[in-house]
């Protein structure tokens, strides 16, 4: 069956739900993971947001960005003038990698190999979902998207990402991991700011 699951996994999809149907049916690459989480949104939108991984939230929901760096991305996203429902979400790499601590279940950063090894999946999603322009919420998306290293406070802003016309900004788990009040303030308008940028760049 994993020969079989290999095989299958390099033959193109024909269709976003060809795929999605291929991504839920194919076992986790890192350590954790339940289930695949797949995108969500419109098809040809102005934005297509990638994500790193989904969280503990979205693992026992089933959808990207449900869980609280979700939502503080929304709230970012709402004023910025972008609604949920108007742009593609979806991530990097498809599954929650975590180590188990008791009841908790912490997030682990994947691996470059294991970025790498969740790419083929994001590109041939983003090729049917045809985005004008995608945005690399931090720096494990902007590693999948070019295959490079890029350290997200020097490289915020446009940019071309591999194929595509894209945007880095901050991960919103970023955010919420920065200890000073200020610094966090700072970084949650940053991020407004260029999701806005990239919504006007979208246009
Ligand atoms: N963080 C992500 O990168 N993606 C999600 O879907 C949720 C949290």
């Amino acid at each position: 069956p994993a020969r079989a699951v290999a095989a299958m996994a390099h033959q193109a999809p024909a269709s976003l739900a060809a795929l999605n149907t291929l991504i839920s049916a194919t076992p986790a690459f890192v350590s954790g993971g339940t289930r695949a989480v797949l995108g969500e949104g419109p098809l040809e939108p102005d934005l297509a947001l990638v994500g790193e991984q989904p969280g503990d939230q979205e693992d026992v929901e089933g959808r990207p960005f449900v869980g609280p760096a979700g939502q503080l991305l929304m709230t970012a996203m709402a004023e910025a003038g972008l609604a949920r429902e108007a742009v593609y979400l979806t991530n990097a790499v498809k599954h929650f990698k975590f180590v188990q601590r008791g009841k908790r279940r912490l997030h682990q950063k994947p691996t470059g190999g294991e970025v790498k090894h969740y790419r083929w999946w994001l590109e041939t999603e983003l090729s049917f979902v045809r985005p004008r322009l995608v945005v690399a919420l931090g720096g494990t998306a902007a590693l999948a998207l070019t295959g490079e290293a890029l350290a997200v406070s020097r490289t915020r802003g446009p940019r071309r990402l591999g194929a595509h016309d894209g945007y880095v900004t901050f991960h919103p788990s970023y955010l919420l991991r920065l200890p000073d009040e200020t610094a966090r303030r700072e970084a949650y308008a940053a991020l407004v700011a260029d999701l806005a940028a990239a919504k006007a760049l979208a246009q």
